[in-house]
């Protein structure tokens, strides 16, 4: 359904994302890593047509994606959600109205103005967030929460589209390991109970293995791995994040994921 053919996103001389091509054939949940820098986000963005690919094919059921313009790019880009690291929701706005905002695509440009909304989207808001377990917080403005009950508001916005796909940027990365725990299972549950293929770039190892079926990894742009969770073993993780990291079977995921906290992203701009 979905067939990515020598995607290729370069940036002056640099490709950062350096042909790429795989077919998913169901929807299936699946988890992209690789170290910061290794062209993850850049590879989500194309998919999103956030960022026009420099050469190469996406195709979804039949069609070709990266020649979509104007509204036919607009209709994709509902299809296939976006969730990302920082929520990205109106901080001062409500929970509800934040994921009413979903539902912005097929909204007329007065009706948006006014916040406008028929019954029946707010009831479908209500419940969708009702089953994310945040109906309770439906009035109280999108800062007043939790780092983790917002990542799940933004995916109740992304489920007001009712995409196909759900693109997920680290949507884990600025949260505890209980919430990132309560994001990672709210987004499997809607792999497996609505049929919807995720798509997420994920930092550590274990998370990946944990919740995908599926595992891609990305090194300076190139797809260095494509297989089952089972498959990934220690020697494949070295190749995906580079000899210097630790992969014994006593590293802990503390030390894989040092590799892309912002702290060592930031050190890495220096050198
Ligand atoms: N808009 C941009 N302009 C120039 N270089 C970029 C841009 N976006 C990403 N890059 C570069 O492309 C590479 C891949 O980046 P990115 O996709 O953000 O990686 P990841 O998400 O895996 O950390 C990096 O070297 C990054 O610096
Ligand atoms: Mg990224």
């Amino acid at each position: 359904m979905l067939a990515l053919e020598a995607l290729t996103k370069s940036f002056g001389d640099k490709k950062a994302v350096d042909n790429i091509g795989f077919v998913v054939e169901r929807p299936m949940m699946i988890g992209v890593i690789g170290r910061s820098g290794a062209g993850k986000s850049t590879l989500l963005r194309m998919l999103n047509c956030l960022s026009d690919a420099t050469s190469g094919s996406i195709r979804f059921e039949g069609q070709e994606i990266t020649s979509l313009r104007g509204p036919q790019r607009r209709n994709w880009q509902s299809r296939c959600a976006m969730i990302f690291q920082q929520f990205n929701l109106v901080p001062r706005m409500d929970v509800v109205s934040n994921v009413l905002h979903g539902t912005l695509n097929r909204r007329s440009t007065l009706a948006t103005m006014f916040n406008l909304y028929p019954q029946s989207d707010i009831h479908k808001a209500i419940e969708i967030l009702d089953r994310l377990g945040i109906a309770e917080q439906a009035a109280k403005r999108a800062e007043a929460l939790s780092g983790g009950q917002q990542q799940r508001v933004a995916i109740a916005r992304a489920l007001m589209q009712d995409p196909q796909i759900i693109l997920a940027d680290e949507p884990i990365a600025s949260l505890d390991p209980m919430n990132a725990q309560i994001v990672m299972e709210a987004l499997r549950r809607i792999h497996e109970e609505d049929g919807r293929m995720v798509i997420a770039n994920l930092h550590t190892l274990d998370t990946a293995r944990r919740y995908c079926d599926r595992v891609i990894g990305m090194r300076d742009g190139r797809m260095v791995f494509d297989g089952t969770p089972e498959q990934l073993t220690t020697g494949v993780a070295r190749d995906i994040y580079g000899a210097g990291a630790d992969f014994s079977e006593t590293a802990t995921s503390t030390e894989i994921e040092t590799l892309d906290r912002p702290s060592v992203r930031e050190a890495e701009a220096y050198v």
